[in-house]
């Protein structure tokens, strides 16, 4: 089966180089997945007073995400947490109460950092996001990404083959995972 992946880039900068795993991982992903990225970056802050009438920005997020057979997260880790874009994204995705867009959408979470970590504790802090969002997560395999700018180009060609290799399964693994979702739980469509 096909299925679109909406993915999230965690990091608003220019050089992100999770917007470069980004890259990587769409050039070698299994032909049943196609990508369509959701932008966070023109999101205002979150709070409750918008919920009344949340500004279109907000809901193309939730449009984006209801569209998506699945989503993958491709995040840096900022302080050890994810960076504060992205959780204020997340906090838009969940409300207003009773639409929360996650529900049941099967989600993925991955990242790169410049750090030897690669961004664990960033995604342990994403998993219990999503856990209580009541998005069912891929929990195996786990993927964190020593990001170095010999091995990850910056148009997404991977020049280590043992990287590739880990990212092509990774990627069959998601793929597997968002078919037995899908196979589970009903999805939210619209
Ligand atoms: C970082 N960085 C970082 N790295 C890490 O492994 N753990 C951390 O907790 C942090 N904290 C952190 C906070 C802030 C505010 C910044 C700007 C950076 C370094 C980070 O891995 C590096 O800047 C990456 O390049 C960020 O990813 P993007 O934005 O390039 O995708």
């Amino acid at each position: 089966t096909a299925f679109t992946v909406g993915y999230f880039v965690g990091s608003l900068s220019r050089e992100s180089i999770n917007r470069t795993l980004s890259k990587a991982l769409i050039a070698l992903a299994p032909p049943e997945l196609s990508f369509a990225e959701i932008p966070i970056g023109d999101l205002p802050l979150y709070n409750r007073d918008f919920d009344a009438d949340y500004p279109p920005s907000a809901r193309a997020l939730k449009e984006a995400i209801t569209a998506a057979d699945a989503i993958l997260f491709i995040t840096p880790e900022y302080n050890r947490s994810i960076p504060g874009a992205l959780k204020n994204a997340l906090d838009w995705a969940s409300r207003p109460w009773g639409t929360n867009s996650l529900t049941h959408k099967p989600a993925g979470v991955i990242g790169a950092s410049s750090g030897a970590l690669g961004t664990v504790l960033a995604q342990q802090s994403l998993r219990g996001v999503l856990a209580f969002c009541n998005a069912p997560q891929m929990t195996a395999p786990e993927a964190y990404i020593h990001f170095t700018p010999e091995v990850f180009l910056a148009d997404g060609t991977v020049t280590n083959e043992g990287t590739r290799e880990f990212l092509r399964t990774y990627l069959q693994e998601f793929a597997d995972f968002v078919e037995r979702v899908h196979t589970i739980l009903p999805q939210r469509r619209g």
